[in-house]
């Protein structure tokens, strides 16, 4: 007979991992070995991303020829092609990627091997793609043309161009590269778990990562930011306090608060009030960073909770000039560079991951004739 579970799998050691580490009681988060609050600010999104799927930071050369791989990778297979406009029609953002990565695979010339060298390179390739794939379905979806991305500039600035239509300036390049670097991995959270169990029975990356987008999707998991931007869209300015006092008095959950692991400050929220003051400050409109400092201290107050990294993300993103139904797609553009880490790293030591269970169900029936029952 099986052991009770832990409901939620909480503090379960599902997997061993090199790629980063939380200190929950501390607050403090590490890619391999370096701490985010060195990284931030310091590293571009590529740096991290080689950092994660090759193990080290790159110097200039395997930057270049990381940044070389990127380049090439930045283009979408005839499926996609043919799709995009039907799919953006018919799904939300993220079941369209959903959608969209898994047609993607059809066109990916390594997609039949798990080989480590065919890993790295659809590492890359996805990296670079999913930038791409959210920016295309929100042309579809507008009926604009994007500019094709333009190999000098990074992952960031091409992403900000292709989704808002304006140079974006390079300090709005900055913060959105720091954020990026900030959401790239976070050990075995929800969607990375799925790509794990998913690479685990010897499936492919692609698969790997469709599972990943699916869980990220949801409003516990990723789909936290969006929600986060609805409230504080639907709050009256003057009435935050007593509207989240309201609200979890009526034990309703406010989006963008509380973390399985974090007991104190998520390190990556400190980045992100910063940025969201500086952005609100600068946009000459700051009401939503003061509603959000504002919801912080109740929540605080009232619950003992801090934010975690969507909360901030989600002002961050509106004043950046990211639509609110893109906040998580634009999650899942940074996580790619975790996800198929994972993938990568699962594969070269595998077993295959299956929990056991409890059985809570009746024992004993006895069968009866379809007429008897
Ligand atoms: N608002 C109000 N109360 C909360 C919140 C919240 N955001 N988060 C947790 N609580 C309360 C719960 O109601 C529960 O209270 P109770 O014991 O009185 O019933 C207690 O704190 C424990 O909460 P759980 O949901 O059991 O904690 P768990 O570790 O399972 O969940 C989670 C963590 C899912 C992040 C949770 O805090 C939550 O739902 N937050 C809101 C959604 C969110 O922001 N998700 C993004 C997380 S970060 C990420 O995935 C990228």
């Amino acid at each position: 007979m099986a052991d009770k579970p832990t409901k939620g799998l909480a503090d379960v050691v599902a997997a061993s991992t090199a790629l980063s580490d939380i200190d929950g009681k501390a607050g403090r988060l590490f890619y391999r070995g370096y701490d985010i609050h060195d990284l931030a600010g310091r590293t571009t999104f590529e740096e991290t991303a080689h950092l994660l799927q090759h193990g080290k930071l790159p110097n200039r050369e395997q930057l270049a020829a990381y940044g070389d791989e990127l380049v090439r990778g930045r283009s979408l297979g005839n499926l996609v092609q043919a799709n995009v406009a039907e799919i953006a029609e018919k799904q939300e953002p993220m079941e369209a990627l959903r959608t969209l990565v898994s047609l993607a695979s059809a066109d990916d010339p390594d997609k039949d091997s798990n080989a480590a060298d065919a890993n790295l390179r659809k590492a890359a390739r996805l990296t670079a793609q999913q930038p791409l794939l959210v920016a295309r379905y929100h042309a579809a979806r507008t009926g604009t043309e994007i500019p094709e991305p333009d190999p000098e500039l990074s992952v960031a600035a091409n992403f900000l161009l292709q989704i808002t239509g304006r140079n974006p300036s390079p300090r709005e390049v900055e913060i959105f590269d720091e954020c990026l670097v900030l959401h790239a991995d976070h050990t075995m959270n929800a969607s990375t778990f799925a790509a794990r169990v998913c690479a685990a029975t010897l499936s492919d990356m692609h698969s790997a990562v469709v599972a990943a987008i699916g869980t990220l999707k949801g409003p516990l998991h990723g789909g936290a930011n969006e929600q986060v931007m609805r409230t504080l869209e639907s709050i009256d300015p003057a009435g935050v306090a007593q509207t989240v006092r309201d609200k979890l008095a009526a034990h309703e959950k406010i989006m963008g608060f509380g973390h399985r692991v974090y007991k104190v400050e998520d390190p990556r929220a400190t980045h992100l009030r910063a940025m969201s003051r500086e952005l609100g400050e600068a946009s000459g409109d700051d009401t939503y960073y003061r509603m959000s400092k504002e919801m912080e201290e109740v929540v605080l107050a009232e619950k003992g909770l801090f934010p975690n990294v969507d909360f901030f993300a989600a002002t961050v993103y509106h004043y950046l000039g990211i639509p609110t139904d893109l906040f998580t797609a634009v999650f899942s553009v940074s996580r790619m560079a975790g996800w198929t880490a994972h993938v990568i790293e699962q594969h070269a030591d595998n077993r295959l991951i299956r929990p056991d269970s409890e059985y809570i169900g009746e024992r004993d029936q006895k069968w009866t004739q379809i007429d008897e029952r």
